[in-house]
């Protein structure tokens, strides 16, 4: 094989391969994810046959993990995160500190250094949110009180293993590992560099956040409205991946952290579910990509070498950790039945585990078996999830229908299930106030746009802009210069030209003719309602009239005919 062509040999073959497994994983009733690793496994270089280029491999899963951690942030919801704080930050940050000291005690005590365990500790104690949304969306249970918990909880324990991910580096040398490949670290004392790193994390926060919101959805808007669906992707994956290379170059941010802040900041525009949707195949794709090189790097032959601690490592996994979080919940006062819930959501572990394996490995703080240790765990507790998810399943039903038994944290638990219907309600109010029209009721309203193909009609939604108006407002006024389009959603309005007035209601629209003739406005129009209008800007109308030339000939003769009404009366 050609050297130039490892990048294609590696891509074609694990794709194929990660279909072949993934497909089989999914026959035997297992997360498709089994079969992307186990695929990696066949193609490492641990394994007999075709060996892949692993150093290609990772930077392919670095771009999957840039994409993972955008969606990730697309979809977090800080109203969500607010309703389930009570139980979801106490109980992330509690079963970390429990699990990660469970793991370092276990590694110290074959040996290891307390670097290496705390790497260890910290890599079992956070659970997988591919595997998470995967199970929750299989059993239907994305939106129940209990998944939205342990959705929650799994958020802030990304953002811990964020925070992690930032501080290994700096705490290297300390915990007796190497400086790894940058060489800046240890320069200076340890307390400056924490200060230093937390500096630069905090900078690069405050800019993603208050620069972010102004200029990411403008970016957003203006792509969108050249009607190509090509520029819109692009936009999307050249903001998600530019600013986490961006900000992992400018402030020394890692990759994740800068893609998961493009994703928030980007969750906040009105676009957030088209650009979730344009980027959501390559996010799989190379989300595949990450798993496959993940099972690259692993050798199977640790569970010969080492089958008691894989044991342990998989039995902390799955019964340690979900005791604890168990524990905690119901310490905090709730049911046993979300307990259950988030203790087999959590019994597994996966994308950030591998990411603070490899960190810890490059920073020589962890020995390479750990990593191996670490998959092995992985392997064995995704795999064995199903199970897990069908006993709690199991032990709920035997609780609930135990008289009394499922009392316990009640009154807690309708407390957060009134909170989450809130949060639920306001993200909806605040949906609805920036939406104006489907794609299916701008049709039904305005049988004018039925000649638009379905994509014409998403292109001309986003030039709409949503405004509401109370009664008696004046929209428009007599021999204004023209600079918007209104189309009626709700309500009624008056045009008036001298003594008489023309009545409008939802599915009319006005402010066409002064567009069309270049003239100033000819009436005046105010609402007689409370009224919803889109509106759209006087330069987007009339390029979106150039395009379609039957749409305009059909408001210019409403508009000749308005006017002459006008000049009659
Ligand atoms: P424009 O002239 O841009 O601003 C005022 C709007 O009132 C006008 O566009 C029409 O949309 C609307 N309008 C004017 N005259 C009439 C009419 N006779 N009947 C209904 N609408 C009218």
């Amino acid at each position: 094989m050609h050297h130039d062509t490892s990048l294609i040999s590696l891509i074609a073959v694990g794709f194929a391969l990660a279909f072949i497994f993934g497909f089989i994983a999914c026959r035997l009733g297992l997360p498709p994810l089994v079969g992307y690793l186990v695929s990696g496994i066949v193609i490492g270089s641990y394994t007999p046959g075709f060996v892949a280029d692993a150093h290609l491999a990772g930077q392919l899963a670095e771009i999957g993990v840039m994409l993972l951690m955008f969606g990730v942030g697309l979809h977090f919801s800080i109203s969500d995160l607010a309703a389930v704080r009570r139980i979801a930050i106490p109980g992330a940050i509690g079963q970390i500190v429990i699990a990660t000291a469970i793991g370092a005690a276990m590694a110290m005590s074959w040996g290891w250094t307390f670097g290496a365990g705390l790497v260890l500790g910290l890599s079992v104690s956070v659970a997988s949110t591919v595997v998470l949304l995967k199970a929750l969306e299989e059993r239907n249970a994305v939106d129940t009180p209990n998944g939205r918990v342990a959705v929650g909880w799994l958020i802030v324990e990304d953002l811990a293993m964020v925070l992690a991910l930032v501080l290994i580096p700096t705490f290297a040398v300390a915990l007796g590992g190497s400086t790894g490949d940058d060489a800046h670290a240890g320069e200076h004392g340890l307390f400056a560099t924490v200060a230093i790193t937390l500096v630069k994390v905090g900078a690069f926060v405050a800019l993603a956040l208050v620069v972010g919101p102004r200029v990411m959805p403008w970016i957003l808007r203006q792509a969108a409205r050249t009607g190509s669906r090509e520029l819109f992707t692009l936009a999307t994956l050249a903001l998600a991946l530019g600013i986490a290379f961006g900000s992992a170059k400018l402030f020394g941010v890692s990759f994740a952290l800068g893609a998961f802040f493009a994703g928030v900041v980007a969750s906040e525009s009105s676009l957030s579910h088209k650009a979730a949707a344009s980027s959501l195949p390559l996010q799989d794709a190379f989300a595949v990509l990450f798993f496959v090189s993940v099972g690259m790097l692993f050798d199977p032959g640790v569970i010969l070498r080492e089958p008691w601690q894989v044991l342990a490592i998989a039995g902390l996994i799955m019964f340690g950790k979900s005791l604890v979080a168990f524990g905690i919940v119901l310490a905090l006062g709730y049911p046993a039945s979300t307990g259950l819930m988030v203790s087999a959501a959590l019994a597994q572990i996966g994308e950030f585990s591998f990411i603070l394996a490899g960190l810890g490995i490059s920073y020589k703080l962890l020995p390479a078996e750990g990593l191996n240790l670490i998959l092995a765990g992985a392997l064995l507790s995704i795999t064995l999830n199903p199970l897990c998810f069908a006993g709690a399943e199991r032990l709920c039903g035997w609780l609930k229908r135990r008289k009394g038994g499922n009392a316990w944290g009640e009154k807690k638990f309708a407390l957060l299930e009134g909170e989450l219907a809130a949060a639920k309600e306001r993200a909806a109010a605040k949906a609805a106030a920036h939406k104006t029209f489907t794609p299916e009721e701008l049709v039904e309203r305005f049988p004018l746009f039925a000649k638009l193909t379905a994509e014409q009609r998403e292109v001309l939604i986003v030039h709409f802009e949503a405004r509401e108006a109370d009664p008696g407002e004046r929209i428009i006024r007599k021999g204004d210069v023209a600079d918007m389009m209104y189309f009626i959603a709700e309500g009624q309005v008056e045009a008036t030209v001298g003594e008489n007035s023309f009545p409008l209601a939802a599915g009319d629209f006005f402010g066409e003719m002064a567009l069309i003739t270049g003239e100033p406005r000819s009436a005046d129009v105010t609402t007689v309602d409370y009224c919803r209008f889109a509106t759209v800007s006087a330069p987007d109308f009339r390029q979106f009239l150039k395009r379609f030339p039957d749409i305009r000939t059909e408001i210019a003769a409403l508009a000749a005919e308005r006017g002459r009404m006008n000049r009659q009366e």
